[in-house]
This record gives structure tokens, C-alpha cells and sequence, in this order.
């Protein structure tokens, strides 16, 4: 078979989750979550114990921890730790601990070797993928939207208010934007969509449509 790769990126709120879940069934390709893996090392660092801006000793944390994922759950050592990465501490610790280049390093070999040991077709979810990851993937998606409608997203998701969630997702943007390692970017040829006034299952169509004609 041929490869199929469908790369989404985007900041938090955007749909990405919801969206490359639907558009995997869709496809009937696995579905990669790559922000569960930093989410994951943010995790493991907390349990260690380090200090998250000490680039040596998250790496070293990571590097001795084994992460996997399978059908949407998420594996530490071997743990499904696929709730507790998505708490509070967990969710700032991933923004911090993804801005160190060696243990961005380290979570880039694990995201290929998934792909490759799903015969190079997937969608693959995240911030660097097109851009980093699969530069050459079939498809590469960047969804965005505005800022007010990604909060209200977020908070009718955690339950959290509107105001505060806007406030982390401003510094999350800020700090996955300006990083020099792999920051967010619109991936070089990457079609940009405009969530904010779509509705998921609009998205999900465009998408399915996009990758049947690359694919073609
Ligand atoms: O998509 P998410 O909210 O689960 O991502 C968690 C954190 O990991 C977020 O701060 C961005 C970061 N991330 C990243 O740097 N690169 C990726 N490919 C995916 C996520």
C-alpha cells in the first residue's frame, strides 16, 4: 500500500483532537497524538521530581522512561497514564518541558517509529509535524482560530472559566510560538484552516476530501 500520511497542527482549541479523530475513522487510518507524548514526559518529570527548566536532567528523565500509544491511549513504563497527563500539572508541564530541543529529540524518534510500524499511514496531530516530523507527508493541515472562540472551547471542555482559560492559552501560544525548538509554525505547504465559524463535521468534510485527492 501506499504511504498516506495527514498531518494536523494548530494551537490548543482549534479542533485538532476532535477533528483528527473523525478524520482517521473517516480514512480508516490510526490516529497519532503526539501532544499526549510531551504531556506524558511533562509527567514523568513531575514524578521525578526535577526542576522542568533544567534542559540535562528532563532529558535524562525522559530518555529512561519508555512511552508508547495504542488505540488513543497513552503509555508511561507501560502505565496508562492516558487521564492523569491530562490535569492541570501535567498540561503545564508539557508546555515547558516541550521547549527543550533534546527532549524533543528524544519524542520525535518514538513519533516516526509509530508511523513506520503503521506502514507510513496515519494522521498525525500536533505542533510540529508538518513543519518537523513529516515534512513530506501527503497532506499537511494547520487549523487555527481565534483566540476568544478557542478559550470558550477549552472551557466548555475542562469546565474551567472562559477568562482563565484564555489567560493559559495565551501563555501556552506564547511559549509554543517562540521556542527555537520547533516552534509552531504553518507548516511550507500546509492548507490553513479557519475553524472559528465552521462546525467540526464541516472540517472533518474538507479534510477527508483534501487527503482522497492527494492521495489520488
Ligand atoms: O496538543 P496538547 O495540548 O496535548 O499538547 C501538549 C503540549 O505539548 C503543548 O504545550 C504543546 C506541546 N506539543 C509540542 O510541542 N509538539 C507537538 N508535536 C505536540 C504538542
Amino acid at each position: 500500500m501506499t504511504d498516506l500520511i495527514v498531518t494536523l497542527d494548530g494551537p490548543a482549541g482549534t479542533g485538532k483532537s476532535t477533528v483528527s479523530k473523525a478524520v482517521a475513522d473517516r480514512l480508516g487510518l490510526p490516529r497519532l497524538d503526539t501532544g499526549a507524548f510531551y504531556r506524558a514526559a511533562g509527567l514523568a518529570a513531575l514524578r521525578a521530581g526535577v526542576d522542568l527548566e533544567d534542559h540535562q536532567a528532563v532529558a535524562d528523565v525522559v530518555a529512561g522512561v519508555i512511552f508508547d500509544q495504542e488505540t488513543g491511549r497513552m503509555y508511561l513504563d507501560g502505565e496508562d497514564v492516558s487521564e492523569v497527563i491530562r490535569g492541570q500539572a501535567a498540561t503545564v508541564a508539557s508546555s515547558v518541558v516541550s521547549t527543550h530541543p533534546d527532549v524533543r529529540g528524544l519524542l520525535v524518534v518514538y513519533q516516526r517509529e509509530w508511523v513506520t510500524r503503521h506502514e507510513n499511514r496515519a494522521v498525525v496531530e500536533g505542533r510540529d509535524i508538518g513543519s518537523v516530523v513529516f515534512p513530506d507527508a501527503t497532506l499537511k493541515v494547520y487549523l487555527d482560530a481565534r483566540p476568544e472562540v478557542r478559550a470558550a472551547r477549552r472551557a466548555a471542555q475542562t469546565g474551567l472559566n472562559s477568562a482563565e482559560v484564555l489567560e493559559e492559552l495565551s501563555d501556552r501560544d506564547r511559549r509554543d510560538s517562540t521556542r527555537d525548538a520547533s516552534p509552531l509554525i504553518v507548516p511550507d505547504g500546509a492548507v490553513v484552516i479557519d475553524t472559528s465559524d465552521m462546525s467540526v463535521v464541516e472540517v472533518v468534510e474538507m479534510i477527508v476530501d483534501l487527503a482522497r485527492r492527494a492521495a489520488a
